[in-house]
């Protein structure tokens, strides 16, 4: 009920005191002006009866209280201030009752009654009303965007009362942990982490009296979160504690690592597959100088034994096994990024229809082969010949994984590459990329085979069956190339290997590179000049040009090469190893020399040639290189091909 209109009922109690006639007309006129005070004031005025019971009830405690006067006269004072029995003091702040239950605070003056000692006249006001009711305002203002932050914020929140049981659960907390507020108020927090990670949270929560001046308690990293599904991810709890209401209470902030944990894995692989690629590189290099010797020298006995068939036939299996070997550094070299490679536009639907009867031929015939051409194709910028081998190592990868017979899909497509490809595959450049997937419906890969395929060696395969070299390589070449390959495999359904190339820009030619056709050929009396530091491979390189028939100086690295120069000794071909001691590299061997002759023919040998991968070969492309190991033959065919060619016109420093 709201409070009524005011009446001047509760002067009804007040009693003037008529004593003749003479004053009558005084009192009356001071009791009306009481009585008009009373109803006026601003502050509440009720009158205690000594009964306890309220006897005036004036229109400001209406407002305050909210009871009518009707309603409160004859009332137990205590249904307006419960502590009134209890209130020594005269003036004093105490908790008053509204006629709704809510409780307010107001300062209290009493008095005893001058008509009657035993009542007690009572004045209330609501206590600093406009202070108190900025300070709320500003209280609850605060609370108010201490929720929204607590809301609105990417990390979860969780307030717990001390005993760790959760009282506050933030929207970010529902979306990592899949619960509703209400499946968690009330429950401890442990609930969110596998049982394991129960004492981490206690041992947190113990350490509340440890809180620093700001409140912070401390981070435990390495948590695992509990979803409602039962999933997990990785999570760092902060805790911090402060009070509420007269009460501790824990701050819990939740940050979900799932992402950062990936890239961090992401980054450790990147940095394990540069860190081993450098290492294999750097052997096989090492070997390529070995094998160089091994192999050239087998054949060179191999040559002058044609009287003994039996040591001629040793010789050979030297050669043999010394080839092998080279297979396997070359494989190793294209896993480094460190192979010779000729990248040109390659049409790769024609490379891949040219591929088909050699995959025909050399799958079982169980394995169906198929293979769907994507329309308007652009040309790749890539090695043909090593792409081919890619397509055939992968293609042997689907069939060793398809025992039971299966389908073996190649399509090709053009892609572009965003950036949030980008975005969950750091190292990809954005652009057009024309693709080629190699699909099969054999065994697939667990997700720890999936985690190790590129690295070099791992295989799955028996001893003898496989080497596990075959994806490492496609890796490293498609890296070198500027691509980027991707694994997509379900254990039991399957495998597709992507492989993105670099789509040319229009306007470059298409088309593979030819094959070379060069026959061995002898030298028709030219002179080469030999710089190599590796005492061995270029002993062997001098017997291989003798025995072609060139002319032969032999320095052992660049200064001895200059000297050379310097003293006008004629030559005409310059064949160098690129990587040397001594400061001088073969390209700048080969750039000082083309300058003082502009004739001189170039050729370069390198057990790796990191100056030619894709990328950084630009404007010495056109520079013959051979690469190590080499046979006789080789030598032979590339120099022909060099003296045949035009001088080197331009190798410019800038390069
Ligand atoms: N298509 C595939 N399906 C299932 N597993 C595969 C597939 N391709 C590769 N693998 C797994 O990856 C491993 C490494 O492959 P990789 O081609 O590098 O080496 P390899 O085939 O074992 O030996 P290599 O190719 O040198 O003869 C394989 O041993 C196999 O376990
Ligand atoms: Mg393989």
């Amino acid at each position: 009920m709201t409070p009524t209109s005011t009446q001047c009922r509760e002067t009804r109690e007040v009693h003037p005191h008529r004593r003749d006639d003479e004053t009558m007309s005084f009192d009356n006129a001071s009791a009306s002006l009481l009585r008009a005070l009373v109803h006026a004031a601003p502050d509440g005025i009720f009158l205690v009866d000594r009964h306890q019971r309220i006897a005036l009830f004036n229109p400001a405690c209406e407002g305050l209280f909210g009871w009518s006067a009707r309603e409160a006269l004859g009332e137990d004072v205590a249904t307006l201030i419960p502590d009134w029995r209890q209130q020594p003091a005269l003036r004093s702040q105490v908790q008053a009752r509204r006629r709704d239950g809510t409780t307010l605070t107001v300062t209290l003056a009493t008095a005893a009654s001058a008509a009657d000692a035993a009542s007690i006249v009572a004045t209330v006001r609501e206590r600093d009303i406009t202070e108190q009711s900025r300070a709320e305002r500003a209280i609850r203002e605060a609370d108010a965007r201490v929720a929204t932050l607590i809301q609105t914020v990417d990390n979860g929140v969780i307030l717990t009362d001390r005993l760790g049981r959760i009282k506050t659960f933030n929207l970010a907390c529902r979306r990592l942990f899949g619960y509703q507020a209400d499946e968690v108020i009330d429950r401890h927090i442990s609930m969110l982490a596998p049982a394991a990670n129960a004492d981490a949270i206690q041992s947190l929560l113990r350490r509340g009296n440890q809180a620093d001046e700001h409140g912070r308690i401390g981070t435990v990293r390495g948590m695992t979160g509990l979803r409602r599904d039962g999933g997990t991810f990785p999570m760092e709890l902060s805790a911090g504690t402060t009070v509420q209401d007269g009460e501790p209470v824990f701050v819990v902030a939740i940050q979900d690592l799932t992402d950062r944990k990936h890239t961090e894995e992401r980054l450790a692989q990147a940095q394990k597959m540069e860190i081993v690629g450098q290492l294999s590189g750097g052997i096989a290099h090492d070997f390529n100088n070995l094998l160089t010797v091994i192999v050239g020298n087998a054949e060179f006995l191999a040559d002058q034994l044609k009287a003994r068939q039996d040591l001629r036939g040793l010789a050979c299996e030297i050669s043999r096994a010394g080839q092998r070997g080279a297979e396997l550094t070359q494989r190793l070299l294209a896993f480094s990024r460190r192979q010779t490679l000729k990248p040109v536009a390659v049409d790769c639907n024609e490379l891949v229809s040219s591929m088909h009867d050699l995959l025909r031929r050399t799958l079982r015939e169980d394995i169906v082969i198929d293979i769907a051409f994507g329309a308007e194709l652009c040309a790749a910028f890539a090695d043909p010949a090593q792409l081919e081998s890619a397509i055939l190592n992968l293609s042997l990868n689907a069939q060793d994984a398809m025992l039971g017979g299966g389908r073996l899909s190649i399509t090709t497509a053009n892609v572009t590459l965003d950036a949030s490809y980008q975005s969950l595959n750091q190292d990809v450049r954005p652009g057009d990329y024309v693709l080629i997937a190699i699909t099969d419906n054999g065994s697939g890969m667990s997700k720890e085979v999936l985690d190790r395929v590129f690295e070099p060696f791992y295989t799955t395969k028996e001893v003898g069956k496989g080497s596990g070299l075959g994806l490492s390589m496609v890796y490293g070449f498609v890296k070198q190339s500027n691509g980027h390959v991707s694994l997509y495999s379900e254990p039991g359904l399957g495998t597709t290997v992507r492989l993105y190339l670099p789509a040319v820009a229009a306007g470059r030619p298409t088309g593979p590179e030819r094959p070379d056709s060069v026959e061995r050929l002898a030298s028709r009396g030219e002179v080469v000049l030999i710089v190599e530091d590796d005492p061995f491979v270029r002993s062997y390189a001098v017997m291989c040009l003798r025995s072609l028939g060139y002319g032969v100086i032999a320095a052992s690295d660049g200064a001895g090469a200059l000297q050379t120069l310097d003293d006008d000794t004629h030559f005409d071909i310059l064949f160098t190893d690129v990587v040397m001691p001594g400061g001088i590299s073969g390209w700048e061997l080969a750039e000082t020399a083309s300058r003082r002759r502009p004739d001189l023919r170039v050729l370069l040998t390198s057990g790796y040639a990191l100056e030619t991968i894709a990328g950084r070969s630009h404007g010495r492309e056109h520079l013959a290189i051979l690469t190590k190991p080499y046979r006789k033959a080789d030598l032979a065919r590339k120099l022909r091909e060099v003296v045949e060619s035009s001088p080197p016109a331009a190798i410019c420093r800038e390069c």
